[in-house]
Parts: structure tokens; sequence; C-alpha cells
């Protein structure tokens, strides 16, 4: 069976039913104080489990779908970015990886307004629409433009993150948060940004878009420098040049 083309499929589905939706009113509930679901994550989620069930591969997905990260699985975010999705802010993606324990073998992650298919195999590179991805070249950080994002429980601890901030901002030529962690990821993949630092994302966020920006040539670590998997909860991303500059101000903040 054609695992990437299944996972494509997956995305593509996922991504229909949210651009069908964009504008029409969504049903939206909190999950916490200020993390929402919206109806259509569940169904997006749906959609997904039941197009890769076919694979016989159990799913772990951010919603409903349970297993245990083991082995081979599904881990699936069936929308990254639900905050911009509900406000109607175009900027969001299904993320889908294909698991062997805790390092992902295969993703894709799908931007959906701008109909931008990314995905990756181990060992086989990483792809925008068909077209070879490579890093940015950029080799260091006064050069460099970064992405970062703000956990949800950010009101519980806000000097760590702030102050990574602040050290990323007075240091690089220019810090974006549009708000999906899998889209950041993908675009220091494919160049257009040069590096990525998040704390506490979640093992879905972060599993497709990895394995891009390694199979693009970048490097993948946690705050530590040390080898990241997606179950840990700090990671910094990059084009590999500036990486150690990135991990000197983050290994400050470690959450
Ligand atoms: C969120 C997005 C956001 C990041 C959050 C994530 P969700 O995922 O990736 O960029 O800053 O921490 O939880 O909830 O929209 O799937
Ligand atoms: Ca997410
Ligand atoms: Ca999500």
């Amino acid at each position: 069976m054609d695992l990437l083309a299944l996972a494509k499929a997956s995305a593509l589905a996922a991504g229909r039913l949210q651009r069908e939706f964009f504008d029409k009113e969504v049903e939206v509930r909190h999950k916490g104080e200020i993390d929402l679901v919206t109806e259509i994550d569940i169904k997006s989620e749906k959609l997904i489990v039941d197009i890769l069930k076919s694979s016989g591969i159990p799913v772990l997905g951010e919603e409903e779908a349970r297993t245990e990260p083991v082995g081979r699985y599904w881990l699936v975010d069936p929308l990254d970015g639900t905050t911009n999705y509900a406000h109607r802010f175009p900027w969001f993606a299904p993320s889908i990886a294909l698991m062997e324990d805790k390092q992902p073998i295969l993703g894709v992650i799908y931007h959906v307004m701008l109909d931008e298919l990314f995905w990756a195999e181990r060992g086989q590179g990483a792809y925008l629409n068909g077209k070879r991805l490579k890093v940015s070249q950029i080799n260091d950080l006064n050069n460099a433009v970064l992405a970062t994002g703000f956990p949800y429980q950010i009101h519980e601890d806000p000097v760590k993150v702030v102050g990574a901030f602040h050290d990323f901002l007075v240091k690089a030529q220019g810090v974006r948060r549009a708000g999906a962690a899998a889209l950041d990821l993908a675009y220091v993949a494919c160049g257009r940004l040069d590096g990525f630092w998040e704390p506490y994302l979640k093992p879905w966020d972060t599993a497709a878009g990895i394995l891009l920006v390694e199979e693009a040539g970048g490097k993948v670590t946690n705050y530590l420098g040390e080898p990241y998997d997606p179950f840990q909860n700090h990671i910094v991303a990059s084009n590999g040049l500036i990486h150690e500059e990135m991990t000197k101000i983050a290994s400050k903040y470690v959450p």
C-alpha cells in the first residue's frame, strides 16, 4: 500500500472540508481558558481517520483517536491553527505523520488556503507540490527571519516565554508569529523561514514538520541542542547554520 499517497489524500480531504467551512458560522468550544476546538477540527479528524484506516495502522489524533504511541502508528493534528480558523485568519493546516515509536518516517502538511502540499519520507527528501525542498543558506542570526508561537498555558508561566521572545527579537532580522506550528516547520523546510523555536508543543504539532526540516537539510533539537523527538516540550528547528546561535539563547529558557 502507498502510505504516502494515503496520507496526502487524507490531508487534502480535510483541507477541502476546512476550505468549505472557512467563512461559515462554525461551532466553537473552549478546551481550556484560551484553547479552542471547532466542529471542523472534530470532523476533519474523523475524515482523516476514515481514510487512514484502510492502512490497518492505528491512529493517535489530537481530538478523539486514541492508540498507544508505540511501534507503527499515525499521529494526526487534523487542524493546526484552530485559533486562526475560528477567527477566519487563513493560516492553518492538517498535519499527518507516520511514526515508528518516537520518530516520524513520513509526514504531510497541507497549507489549505494556499493549496500547498508539503511532504517528506525519511531518506527520500522533502517536497512542496512536487518540488524538492532545501533549507535557507542564511548563516547568522542578524540576517535570519524566525518564527515562534505562544503556548496555551502562557498565563501560567509567561516569564521564560517572553524572555526567549525578547532575546530572539533583539538578535534576529525578524520574528513571525502566525499561529500554526506545523506551517512554521514547513516554512523552515522550504527556506521561507530560517529558524523556529517554541515551548510546550504537543507531539502532533511537530511530528510531520520535523521530518520536513530534516529531509530538507535542516536541524531539529530541543532547547539544549540535544536530539529532539515530538514528545519533548521544547524545540528548536533551523537551517542548521544558525542552530548553535539559536540554542545558545533557547537554552536559557528551558520550560
Ligand atoms: C497550536 C498551533 C500554534 C501553537 C500552539 C499549538 P492547535 O495548535 O500550532 O501555533 O503556538 O501551541 O497548540 O491547537 O491550533 O492545533
Ligand atoms: Ca496543533
Ligand atoms: Ca489542532
